[in-house]
């Protein structure tokens, strides 16, 4: 926070949810652990593989750019840390049942799995009814990829004595309604909401959950258009409060300024519609989002469910 100006710093306080700022305590919380980050080639995954390997974690790195992730692992391990970079697409099921096979032959067991890796989608209905394998990718990383994981290493956890889950889910599941979100924030919301019930079912066996639902992150996901613009954490800060979820272990966490609108919002659900109705109406397609559908559309490869700059080789398993 040293060097912010004091309206970012209220921005941060009212849009972010809370950091852990203490290293000495996520060191406690982590030293010696293996800690498994799904989407660690970028952004706040790659921001949080590096402040928990610098604070003694074994990491475990998972995502589909291999050498971006065996770039950063290499850069932890120059560091002194301890870091594993797996080739995973959250899309393709047996790929994630080998990853999962993989890590509990390699470490022997994990102690903190951390949901982060995802994937975000703005685009006209009208434009996705074009393109049905938008629906499919969604549902993939965002929903049944990381269901699928859960329940291939929740019985190691339960045998290990214990873990603990971290889900990186989205304030945004708290708007009444998200137009252009929708694949995005139902997939989140759905995961979110079966792993609510896994955490009744799993406390007694030792395995905590903490839904962090993150608000404005500025990664390559939102890299452009007027919701790059918005105040938001930057990746090493949205790292702290994944830190700050592992060492206090809250079962939910919040930018604050929801709380407050959580409050208000089956009053303002109304009125909310119709405001985001209007803006809807008027932002219309980021210049991202209309490259990456032409380029989609034309057969050329883009990622279709990028509104980035996804780059680099990719590998399903
Ligand atoms: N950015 C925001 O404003 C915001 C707001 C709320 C919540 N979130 C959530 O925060 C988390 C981190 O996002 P970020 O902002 O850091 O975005 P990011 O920089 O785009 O990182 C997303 C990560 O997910 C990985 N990923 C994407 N598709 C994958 C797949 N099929 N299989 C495995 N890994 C995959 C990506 O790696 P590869 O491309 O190498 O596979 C990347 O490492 C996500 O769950 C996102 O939904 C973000």
């Amino acid at each position: 926070m040293n060097g912010m100006r004091l309206d970012e710093r209220l921005a941060l306080a009212v849009v972010g949810p809370p950091m852990e700022h203490d290293d000495a305590r996520i060191r406690k919380a982590v030293d010696g652990k293996v800690v498994v980050v799904t989407g660690a080639s970028f952004g706040q995954g790659e921001a949080t593989a590096r402040l928990l390997a610098a604070n003694g974690a074994i990491v475990v790195m998972a995502a589909r750019t291999r050498p971006r992730l065996a770039e950063v692992a290499a850069e932890i391990r120059a560091a002194g840390g301890r870091a594993h970079a797996y080739p995973l697409d959250l899309v393709n099921p047996d790929a994630v049942d080998r990853f999962a096979a993989r890590v509990l032959d390699d470490h022997g067991r994990v102690d903190v799995l951390i949901h982060n890796a995802g994937k975000s989608l703005r685009r006209s209905v009208f434009r996705s009814a074009l393109r049905p394998q938008d629906m499919e990718s969604m549902v993939g990383v965002n929903f049944l990829g990381p269901m699928r994981l859960t329940l291939a290493l929740l019985p190691a956890m339960r045998d290990g004595g214990g873990a603990h889950i971290v889900n990186i889910a989205s304030a945004g599941v708290q708007m009444p309604t998200a137009p252009r979100w929708g694949f995005y924030i139902a997939c989140k919301d759905g995961f979110d909401r079966w792993l609510r019930s896994v955490a009744m079912e799993s406390k007694r066996y030792g395995i905590t959950v903490t839904s962090l639902y993150a608000g404005h992150i500025k990664s390559r996901m939102v890299a452009t258009g007027w919701v790059a613009m918005s105040p938001g954490h930057t990746p090493e800060q949205a790292a702290r409060t994944v830190a700050y979820a592992i060492t206090r272990r809250p079962r939910t966490m919040q930018p604050r300024g929801f709380t407050a609108l959580n409050v208000a919002r089956t009053a303002l659900a109304a009125p909310l519609e119709v405001v985001l109705s209007i803006f809807d109406g008027r932002a219309g397609e980021t210049a991202a989002s209309e490259a990456a559908f032409a380029a989609a559309m034309a057969g050329r490869g883009a990622d279709p469910a990028s509104g980035g700059t996804a780059t680099g080789d990719r590998a399903d398993s």
